[in-house]
C-alpha cells in the first residue's frame, strides 16, 4: 500500500525531521540504482547471490534486500531506523514480493527479519539475530566466531554527517571478514546535511583500508 509521512508521523511532506523520521517512507533513486548493480554484477558472474546472509541497512521501502532474496539469498535481514517504516511499508512490501514467492516455491530465502533502531546500538540486535538464525540452520560450529553477513546492501545513507561513525562501525562488525562485501549507493554529497559518499569513503580510509572502487561507484548515477 502508499503510506505518507502524515499518516504515519504526523509531519507533512517531509523528507527527513532528524532523530525522528530518517526517510525511510520516500523511495531514493539510490535503491534502484543499487538493484540495477546487483541485477548486472549477477548476470555477470561477478556476484552470487545463492544462500548468502545479506543485510540492508537504511532499508525503508527493501527494494535491494528482497531483490536480493528474489535471487536465492539464505537469509535477508531489514533494517531501519523507524519501526514504523519496517511495519508500514518494508513487511508489507516483502510479503507483496517475496513471501508470495517463497510460498510458490520459487524463491529460496530460507529467513527474512526486521529490526528497528539506531545504528549506534543495533549490532547487538542484528547480531544476536544472526547467531540465533545460524544455530537453526547449523551454519555455525563449535569453534567458529560468529558469521557475519555475506552481503551489506545499503542506498542513500550517507547524508548525515554525524552517523557516518556509527554507519561504519556497524558495517565493521556485521561484516563477514575476510569475503564480506559491501555494495553502496549514495550522492557525493547531500546539500544542507553535509554527508555522501566521499565522506564515508574518507572514513573507510582513515581506517587503513581501500575500498575496491568497483564495488563503491560502478552502476551509480552519481560519477566521482
Ligand atoms: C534516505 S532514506 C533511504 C531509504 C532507502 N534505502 C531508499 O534508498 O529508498 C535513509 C535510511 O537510512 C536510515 N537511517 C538514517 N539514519 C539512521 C540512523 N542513525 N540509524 C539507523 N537508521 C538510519 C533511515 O531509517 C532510512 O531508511
Amino acid at each position: 500500500g502508499r503510506v505518507n509521512t502524515s499518516d504515519v508521523f504526523g509531519v507533512k511532506n517531509s523528507d527527513l525531521v532528524p532523530g525522528k523520521y530518517e526517510g525511510g517512507l520516500k523511495l531514493w533513486e539510490g535503491s534502484l540504482d543499487l538493484v540495477k548493480t546487483l541485477n548486472s554484477d549477477i548476470k555477470d558472474d561477478r556476484l552470487l547471490m545463492e544462500g548468502k546472509h545479506v543485510l540492508e541497512l537504511g532499508c525503508g521501502h527493501g527494494l535491494p534486500g528482497i531483490y536480493a532474496g528474489l535471487k536465492g539469498a539464505g537469509l535477508v535481514h531489514f533494517q531501519d531506523f523507524n519501526a514504523e517504516v519496517l511495519r508500514c511499508l518494508t513487511i508489507p512490501n516483502v510479503k507483496a514480493n517475496l513471501l508470495k514467492k517463497s510460498s510458490q516455491g520459487t524463491s529460496t530465502s530460507r529467513s527474512i527479519g526486521f529490526y528497528a533502531g539506531d545504528w549506534s546500538e543495533i549490532d547487538k540486535l542484528l547480531l544476536c539475530g544472526d547467531a540465533v538464525q545460524d544455530k537453526i540452520t547449523n551454519l555455525r560450529t563449535e569453534n567458529e566466531g560468529y558469521r557475519g553477513y555475506d552481503i551489506i546492501l545499503m542506498a542513500e545513507t550517507v547524508y548525515a554527517l554525524d552517523s557516518l561513525p556509527s554507519l561504519y562501525r556497524l558495517v565493521k562488525k556485521c561484516l563477514h571478514y575476510p569475503s564480506g562485501v559491501v555494495y553502496m549507493a549514495g550522492k557525493k554529497h547531500y546539500f544542507g546535511v553535509g554527508g555522501g559518499t566521499r565522506q564515508f569513503l574518507r572514513l573507510v580510509r582513515e581506517d587503513g583500508k581501500e575500498p575496491a572502487s568497483c564495488m563503491w561507484r560502478r552502476g551509480l548515477n552519481y560519477p566521482s
